[in-house]
């Protein structure tokens, strides 16, 4: 039992922490030991769920967990399947601003608030959404036997069908799925969306998703467990009385509000793990 809850995943044995860590940004390599310390703070606060995908931090992440979570009992980890794309290199640029500009500017929150604006109010190219593909047993079994090295475990706890838009949820696909929960190889699946979902048709047993302020709205699924994601990252897309909270009141805001559900934060300091999740009663 950790300090923030557990919630069980319908139709399984499994149940995870009710607050996880994404690992969106946990690099392996020279990046191991600031990696380690966000791992550790947030074992440390009681954090026991961890969030990844092959794609990750130019995909290290799964590497990065697999070296720090080896030894940790009671441990959960989702992992994905498509959404491979090319993952980008690590540039010399990239490192200097996840190591050097980044912690500097997490100082100076107000600052940091207008680079973010600034920035947001810039024209962007338009994205195109991309065509449906089909994900064989093949592509599926070989990511999930991939996924497994890297993360050094017998067995993926949630696996997730990546940006599931872009995937053509078939019979065939969902038959795959069930078939690595009977060797064991997986406890649950479900989908990973990228932006927030109203409703869907249901596949899998956990639905993962931005957070919205009508979730405190939405009555609590009972065959589906849902995980929301972007509680801190987005507070200038949200009403002014949550950009206005704290990051820390901003991820009890939205565990009150998820009934029966999970959030997953990422942090890029240990520190910021400690604001939002250390001594929480
Ligand atoms: N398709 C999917 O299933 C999907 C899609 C998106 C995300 N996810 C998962 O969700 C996780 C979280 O998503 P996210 O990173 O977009 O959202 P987030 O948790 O809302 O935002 C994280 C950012 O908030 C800032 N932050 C963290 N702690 C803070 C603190 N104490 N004070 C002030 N700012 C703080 C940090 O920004 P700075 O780094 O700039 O300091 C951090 O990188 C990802 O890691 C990933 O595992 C899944």
């Amino acid at each position: 039992m950790t300090r923030f809850g557990v919630v069980r995943v319908p139709g399984t044995e499994l149940s995870i922490s009710r607050l996880g860590l994404g690992a969106a940004r946990l690099f392996a390599g020279r990046e191991l030991r600031s990696s380690a310390k966000i791992v550790e703070a947030a074992l440390l606060a009681g954090v026991t769920h961890f969030d990844t995908a092959p794609s990750y931090a130019c995909g290290e992440s799964e590497v990065a967990l697999g070296e720090l979570l080896a030894g940790h009992a009671g441990t959960t980890i989702t992992t994905k399947i498509g959404a491979y794309g090319a993952i980008p290199k690590k540039t010399a640029n990239a490192v200097a601003y996840r190591t050097l500009l980044r912690p500097a500017l997490a100082a100076f929150p107000a600052l940091k608030a207008s680079l973010l604006r600034l920035r947001a109010s810039m024209p962007r190219a338009q994205s195109i959404p991309k065509a449906q593909h089909i994900l064989l047993r093949s592509q599926v079994t070989e990511s999930v036997e991939r996924s497994l090295q890297r993360l050094r475990r017998d067995t993926i706890d949630i696996l997730l069908v990546h940006e599931p838009a872009e995937v053509l949820l078939s019979d065939a696909l969902e038959q795959v799925l069930i078939d690595l929960v009977r060797q064991r190889l997986i406890k649950a699946y479900g989908l990973g969306y990228g932006g927030p979902v109203d409703a869907i048709n249901p596949f899998g047993a956990v639905l993962q998703c931005a957070a919205e302020a009508s979730d405190r709205e939405r009555s609590p699924q009972t065959n589906t467990l849902r995980i929301v994601h972007g509680v801190l990252r987005s507070p200038m897309n949200a009403g002014r009385d949550i950009a206005s909270l704290t990051a820390r009141a901003r991820l009890e805001r939205a565990l009150l509000s998820i009934h029966n559900g999970a959030v997953i934060f990422s942090a890029s300091s240990a520190a910021q793990v400690n604001q939002v999740a250390l001594n929480r009663i």
